[in-house]
C-alpha cells in the first residue's frame, strides 16, 4: 500500500518537537466501517499535531478544523482526496493494503446462515433499497403501495401514508432522494421525503419496467424494458430535474432483462430472469453502442428460472437473487461459492448493507427478511 501511496500522491515531512511526521496534502483516510479512533473538534491541524504521542498511528486533519486519530488502521478504508485536508503518518508506519470485509466466504455464510432472522409481512415484496433516510423501503405488487420500514427492527414507517398506486409496482430504485417507480408502461418518480410526485416517464418502447441505474452522476438513466428485451436509455433535462427523456435503445441478445447492476459510467451488468445469466455491457464514453458479453451463466446450477436480481459486494462476489434457489454466491470469474439456506425462501432481491447485514424480498411468502451476522467490519 504504501507503495501505491508514494506512486499515486506525494508524501512529504513536517518536522514537530524535532520528529520527522511524513504527510500527504490534500488527503485523508476514510474507513469503510467503524475504526479505532477518536475526533476531536474545534483544534486547528497544528494543535493536533502538537497532541500527538505514541498512542498514534495516523492522524486526519479535515478543513473544519476537526482531527481525528486512529490508534490502529482500519482493515477497509479508502485514501479520499478533500482540498485543504491532511493525512499524517507520525509513526512512518504505512497501512497495508484495504481488505475487504468478511474475505473468507465459508464463514461469513455460516455466520448468516445460523443467524436468527427477523421478518416482516408484505404482500408480494419485489425490490428493495436502502434510502436517504435510512429506510428500508420495498414495493408491494399486490398492494399497489410503497412500504417503508426502520432498516433495524423491520417495524412500519407509517407516516406519511404511502401512494395509492394506480397499478402493481413491478420495480423500485432510489436516486438523489426521489424513488423510482417501474410499472407495466410507466415510471413514476417520488419525492422520498414527503411523497410529491414529481414526474411520469415514459416512451413507447417501455413494455414491461424492471431495473434502472444512473449513469455519469444522474444525467443518464438506463432502464430494463423485460417484455421486449431491449435496455433503454433516457436523458435528464437538466442538473436539477428528475424528468427524463428517452434517447435510445439497444436489444439484448437474451430474454426478459431484469436486474441492473452498475459498475462505472462506461460499464454495467444485467441478469436475465428467463436464463439465470448475468451480461456485461461496456462503451466507449458518449457512445450509445454497448457491447454485450455473457460474463456469468447460473445455469448448471440453478436450472429453472428465475434471475431477478444481481447484488456485488466489496470482496467483488456476486449474490445472484435466483427466485427458489434463494441467492446463489460467485466468485468475479463465475466460480460457485456457496448460497443463503437458512430456510426455504424464493427470494427475488437481496441487498447487503453494512457488516453485511443481509435484507431479502421473499415474493412468494410475502415477507421481508432481515439476517444480521453480528460482524463488526
Ligand atoms: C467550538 O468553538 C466555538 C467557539 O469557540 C464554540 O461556540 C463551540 O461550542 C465549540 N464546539 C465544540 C464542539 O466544542
Ligand atoms: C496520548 O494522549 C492521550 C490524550 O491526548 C492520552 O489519553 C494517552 O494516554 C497518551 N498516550 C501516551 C502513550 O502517552
Ligand atoms: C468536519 O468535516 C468532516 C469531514 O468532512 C465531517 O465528517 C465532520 O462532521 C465535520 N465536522 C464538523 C463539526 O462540521
Ligand atoms: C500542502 O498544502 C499547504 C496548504 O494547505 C501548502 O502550504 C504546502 O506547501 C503544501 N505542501 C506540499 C509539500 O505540497
Ligand atoms: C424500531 O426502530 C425505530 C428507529 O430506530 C424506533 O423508533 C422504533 O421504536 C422501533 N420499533 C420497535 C417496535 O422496536
Ligand atoms: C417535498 O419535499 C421537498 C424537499 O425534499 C420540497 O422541495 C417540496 O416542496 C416538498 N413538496 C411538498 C408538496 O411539500
Ligand atoms: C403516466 O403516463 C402514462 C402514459 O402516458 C399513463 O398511462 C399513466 O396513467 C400515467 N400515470 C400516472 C400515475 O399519472
Ligand atoms: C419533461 O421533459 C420533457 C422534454 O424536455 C418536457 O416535454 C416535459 O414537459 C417535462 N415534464 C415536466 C413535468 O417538466
Ligand atoms: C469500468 O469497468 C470496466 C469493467 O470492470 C473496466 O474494464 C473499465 O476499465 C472501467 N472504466 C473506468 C473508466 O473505470
Ligand atoms: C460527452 O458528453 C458530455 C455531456 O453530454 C459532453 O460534455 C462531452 O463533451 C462529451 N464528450 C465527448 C468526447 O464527446
Ligand atoms: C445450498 O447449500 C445447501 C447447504 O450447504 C446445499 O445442500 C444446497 O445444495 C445448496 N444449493 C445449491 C444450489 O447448490
Ligand atoms: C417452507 O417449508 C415448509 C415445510 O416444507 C412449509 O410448511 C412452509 O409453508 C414453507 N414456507 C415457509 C415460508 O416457511
Amino acid at each position: 500500500m504504501l507503495v501505491n501511496i508514494l506512486f499515486n500522491l506525494l508524501l512529504f515531512i513536517v518536522i514537530v518537537n524535532s520528529i520527522k511526521i511524513p504527510f500527504i496534502n490534500n488527503t485523508i483516510l476514510k474507513p469503510t466501517f467503524s475504526s479505532n479512533s477518536i475526533i476531536i473538534q474545534n483544534h486547528t491541524c497544528k494543535q493536533c499535531l502538537c497532541m500527538l504521542n505514541s498512542s498514534y498511528i495516523a492522524l486526519n486533519c479535515f478543513p473544519n478544523n476537526t482531527c481525528q486519530f486512529f490508534y490502529t488502521f482500519p482493515n477497509t478504508y479508502q485514501i479520499q482526496t478533500i482540498p485543504t485536508a491532511r493525512l499524517y503518518f507520525p509513526k512512518q508506519i504505512y497501512p497495508n493494503a484495504s481488505q475487504c470485509c468478511m474475505p473468507d466466504t465459508q464463514s461469513l455464510l455460516n455466520k448468516l446462515n445460523t443467524a436468527i432472522p427477523t421478518y416482516a409481512s408484505v404482500p408480494s415484496p419485489r425490490c428493495l433499497i436502502l434510502d436517504n433516510h435510512g429506510y428500508l423501503v420495498t414495493v408491494s405488487q399486490t398492494n399497489n403501495s410503497l412500504v417503508r420500514f426502520y432498516s433495524t427492527n423491520l417495524t412500519i414507517v407509517s407516516q406519511p401514508p404511502s401512494p395509492n398506486f394506480p397499478d402493481s409496482p413491478l420495480n423500485l430504485a432510489f436516486y438523489n432522494d426521489a424513488y423510482y417507480v417501474g410499472f407495466e408502461y410507466f415510471i413514476l418518480v417520488i419525492d422520498s421525503n414527503n411523497f410529491t410526485l414529481l414526474h411520469n416517464i415514459t416512451t413507447s418502447s417501455l413494455s414491461g419496467t424492471r431495473d434502472m441505474i444512473f449513469l455519469n452522476n444522474g444525467q443518464m438513466m438506463v432502464v430494463a424494458s423485460t417484455d421486449n428485451a431491449f435496455l433503454l436509455f433516457f436523458n435528464r433535462s437538466n442538473i436539477v430535474s428528475t424528468n427524463y427523456t428517452f434517447v435510445y435503445q439497444q436489444s439484448v441478445s437474451y430474454t426478459n432483462p431484469h436486474g441492473l447492476w452498475y459498475i462505472n459510467d462506461t460499464s454495467f451488468y444485467v441478469t436475465s430472469w428467463g436464463n439465470n445469466a448475468i451480461y456485461s455491457y461496456s462503451a466507449k464514453k458518449n457512445s450509445t453502442l454497448w457491447t454485450e458479453k455473457l460474463l456469468l451463466n447460473a445455469g448448471p446450477i440453478a436450472p429453472s428460472p428465475y434471475g431477478s436480481h444481481l447484488t456485488i459486494d466489496g470482496c467483488k462476489r456476486y449474490w445472484f437473487s435466483l427466485g427458489t434457489y434463494d441467492v446463489l454466491i460467485f466468485d468475479s470469474y463465475g466460480l460457485f461459492l456457496g448460497n443463503i439456506t437458512q430456510t426455504n425462501y424464493t427470494v427475488f432481491h437481496a441487498i447487503i448493507a453494512n457488516n453485511y447485514v443481509v435484507y431479502l424480498s421473499d415474493n412468494q411468502f410475502n415477507r421481508i427478511i432481515r439476517i444480521d451476522p453480528n460482524i463488526q467490519c
